[in-house]
Formats: structure tokens, C-alpha cells, sequence
């Protein structure tokens, strides 16, 4: 393999062979035929002429074979798993994974942790005292079978090479490639083992792909690429304009979860929650999206699905009271400020992405990898996009560790909800693939 050789040929427009990414790839991991700075410009080469379907589907099955996958045939099943591209105030795994549980299915669901505005389901979950995500492979096939769902870290050994190539993308301008990132998501859900795999892929200003077309294409990637494997995969395209819950912040996402499972399912986040579980269950078990739908919302109503969740958290070490009293059980922030409106009319714009970065400046969000989080603070939104608003109602609640960081988020926050004299919802699904 002659590493300047495939990275000319990229360079000029060309395509690489399955067994050429992968003598490359290992190539790089193993340290010794390619330099770091080889990979990179490889890298960039199809960043900017592009990958063809083909090329994506051979670098997921180079970056497969790169680890361990799970199985969890010996599960009595059907099994499901689902992923979010990530956005702001998206909570949708809590709700689905104890949902499609209720329902009999099994979900062996492996998270990430938030970067930059965008959160990550396990430091949500590090926020309920006690809960434990690094759990070893047996616990979490066994808690998958006493419970029926299980939110756990990626262990290390899975896709080891989506790891290290995901950390040269995010430092060399590479992650924002279509091939890419369906490559590094589909590898993820294949190594994880379901049968049946449901993706959320955002579109908006809080997502990677700002347009729902570079979504939707995004979706039928990876859908394309799960259904060769065999899988069974489905995708939405869902908005993330503006945020899709309420809570942005670890602690107040998972507050918003909770409630949100102990009322009857209305408004975005239960829109997406459900449509996501529906498709999934659909597909799983053969039956109608509409028969699934049905299902799932009397499993959500009769306190089936909540009930499920604290049995999740209590057998990861979580205080399962954080289900009948969200706001006790989790920490709250010292600072919680309100901002109000400053006129009467209608909510016309809360942009995700800038609402994002505020919680992440409150210490809610991570900057770099290594940062820590807080679990208390970020916004609770009390009002959504379309809304009527009064002249001094509350429109968000900052919750802060200090004075000085609520100040400086409260007076921008205040500028970002834009009032107008009319303004829609936005629509939340906007594709099913
Ligand atoms: N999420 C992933 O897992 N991989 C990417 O490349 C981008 C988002």
C-alpha cells in the first residue's frame, strides 16, 4: 500500500476500494505505514470531492471490523436501537428506550457524552445521584433482560477506529461529510447488535446538516446502510431550528423526561419521542405504525413506560425517587433568574443553536472532550416558538452556579427569544425515511 498514492487518487476525484481504506485505516491506528498528517489529508481530499455511497458503506465496514460487537442474540428480543445526530434540549432516548421496554421490546441503548452545544445522554443521566453508566458487558445484556432497556457508555473496544479517526475530524475541519458521519453513526448502531435501528437526524441551526434535504440525504444514507447489513433501519428527519424540549441542561433535560412521561404525550418532544417508538416497534415486530402508535400511547398514559424508567435507574444505582420528584431529587443550581417578556405578541424565533451555546456558557455543555459538566444549571424554557406572550411573563428560567454567569446569559437569552406580532410552530417531523 503506498499511503501518498490513495491519497492523490482521492485528491483528484477518484474512488478507494473497500481494502483500501482498510489497509490505510490500520495503516494509521497501527502507528507505523500512515502518519497522522497522511490520514488527515486523506481525510480533507473527501471532505472536498465527496465519497460515493459505495465508499461509505465500505469505510463503516472497515470501522466495524475495527472492534468488538455486541451480541445480543441471546436476548430474548426483538431488539432496538436508536440513535440522535444531536441537537439542544433532545431528551428522546429516555423517553423511547423505556417506552419500546414497555412495550416488550429490548433496548441495549450505548451513549456519547455533549460537545459543544449539543448534549449527550449520558451526562443527563450522571445527573440523577447515584446512576451509574460505565457498566461492564454482562451487566448491561443483564439489565437489558430483567428491565428491557439499559443507557450505557460506549465501552472502548467497540469501533476503536471511530474514536480515533472522530478525534482527528474534529481538529482538522473534517466531521461535516456526508459518507463520514454515516459511516461513524452506522458502525456505532451495527456494532451494537439490534436488529431493528432507528435514527433521529436533525436539520436546523442546532444540528450538523442545517438543511432538512442535506438531512434527509444524510437519512438515506445511513438507512441505505443499515438495511445492507441486514438490519432493519428507519429514520426521521426532525427539526432542530429551535430546541426540541423545554429543559436545556443535564438535570432539567431529565426533569423535562420525567414529566414529560407522566402527562398524556403532547407537544414536540412527544411528537418526535413517539414517532421515533412507533416506527421502531412497527419495524421490529411487523405490525402497523398505526396499531404500534396506539400501543405505545396506552403504555405511556397508564404510567407503564415512566414506571419502566425508574426500574432503569434503580437497577443502574440511580435514586429512582428522581421519578415522583424530579426537581428534589436532582441538584439544583444555587442562581435561578427569570427573563421575561418585554412586550405582548407572539413568539416568533428560539434558535436552537445560540440557546445551545448560552447553557453550554453556564457550564451545562463541554468545550473540549475533557471538560466537566455541571448537572444543575442550563434553561428552562416556559414558552416555544408560536406561542402568545404577555408583557412581562416568563419566558425562561436560567438556572446558574454564580451571579455573575446568570448576568451575562440573562440579557442575551432576553434578545434571543424574538417576539413579532405572529409566528408558527415549527413543524417538528419533517421526513420519514
Ligand atoms: N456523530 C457521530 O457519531 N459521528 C460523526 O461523524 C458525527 C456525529
Amino acid at each position: 500500500m503506498n499511503p501518498v498514492a490513495l491519497i492523490e487518487r482521492k485528491r483528484d476525484g477518484g474512488e478507494l476500494s473497500q481494502s483500501e481504506y482498510a489497509a490505510f485505516i490500520s495503516g494509521y491506528l497501527d502507528g507505523e505505514q500512515v502518519q497522522e498528517g497522511q490520514m488527515a489529508a486523506l481525510l480533507m481530499a473527501g471532505v472536498i470531492q465527496g465519497f460515493s455511497v459505495q465508499e461509505a458503506k465500505a469505510l463503516t465496514e472497515v470501522l466495524l471490523d475495527s472492534g468488538d460487537r455486541l451480541d445480543l442474540a441471546q436476548l430474548r428480543g426483538p431488539t432496538v436501537d436508536k440513535h440522535s445526530t444531536g441537537g439542544v434540549g433532545d431528551g428522546t432516548t429516555l423517553v423511547v428506550a423505556p417506552l419500546l421496554a414497555a412495550a416488550g421490546l429490548q433496548v441495549v441503548k450505548l451513549s456519547g457524552r455533549g460537545l459543544g452545544h449539543t448534549g449527550g445522554t449520558l451526562d443527563k443521566l450522571e445527573s440523577i445521584p447515584g446512576m451509574q453508566v460505565q457498566l461492564p458487558l454482562d451487566r448491561i445484556t443483564e439489565i437489558a433482560e430483567e428491565v428491557g432497556c439499559v443507557v450505557a457508555a460506549q465501552t472502548a473496544d467497540l469501533v476503536p477506529a471511530d474514536k480515533a479517526l472522530y478525534a482527528l475530524r474534529d481538529v482538522t475541519g473534517t466531521v461535516p461529510s456526508m459518507a463520514l458521519i454515516a459511516s461513524s453513526v452506522m458502525s456505532k448502531k451495527l456494532a451494537s447488535g439490534a436488529g431493528t435501528i432507528v435514527l433521529d437526524v436533525k436539520a436546523g441551526d442546532g444540528a450538523f446538516m442545517e438543511t432538512a434535504a442535506a438531512a434527509r440525504e444524510l437519512a438515506e444514507l445511513c438507512v441505505s446502510i443499515g438495511a445492507g447489513a441486514g438490519r432493519n433501519t428507519r429514520a426521521i428527519v426532525s427539526d432542530m431550528s429551535t430546541p426540541l424540549g423545554v429543559g436545556i441542561g443535564n438535570g432539567l433535560e431529565v426533569a423535562e423526561v420525567v414529566e414529560t412521561l407522566a402527562a398524556p404525550p403532547e407537544g414536540r418532544f412527544a411528537e418526535v419521542c413517539l414517532k421515533l417508538a412507533s416506527l421502531a416497534a412497527s419495524q421490529a415486530e411487523g405490525i402497523s405504525e398505526r396499531e404500534a402508535h396506539d400501543r405505545l400511547v396506552s403504555l405511556w398514559t397508564d404510567g407503564s413506560a415512566l414506571e419502566t424508567l425508574q426500574l432503569m435507574i434503580q437497577a443502574q444505582g440511580g435514586d429512582p425517587a428522581v421519578c415522583q420528584r424530579p426537581r428534589e431529587v436532582l441538584p439544583s443550581a444555587p442562581v435561578q433568574v427569570r427573563v421575561t417578556a418585554a412586550r405582548t405578541g407572539t413568539i416568533a424565533r428560539i434558535p436552537a443553536r445560540a440557546v445551545g451555546l448560552l447553557s453550554m456558557q453556564l457550564g451545562a455543555g463541554r468545550v473540549q472532550s475533557t471538560d466537566d459538566v455541571d448537572p444543575a444549571v442550563g434553561i428552562d424554557l416556559q414558552t416555544g416558538e408560536g406561542a402568545s406572550v404577555e408583557q412581562g411573563q416568563v419566558l425562561a428560567v436560567v438556572h446558574a452556579r454564580t451571579d455573575a454567569d446568570a448576568e451575562a446569559v440573562v440579557a442575551r437569552l432576553g434578545d434571543l427569544i424574538e417576539i413579532g406580532d405572529d409566528g408558527e410552530p415549527a413543524p417538528t417531523v419533517l421526513h420519514v425515511i
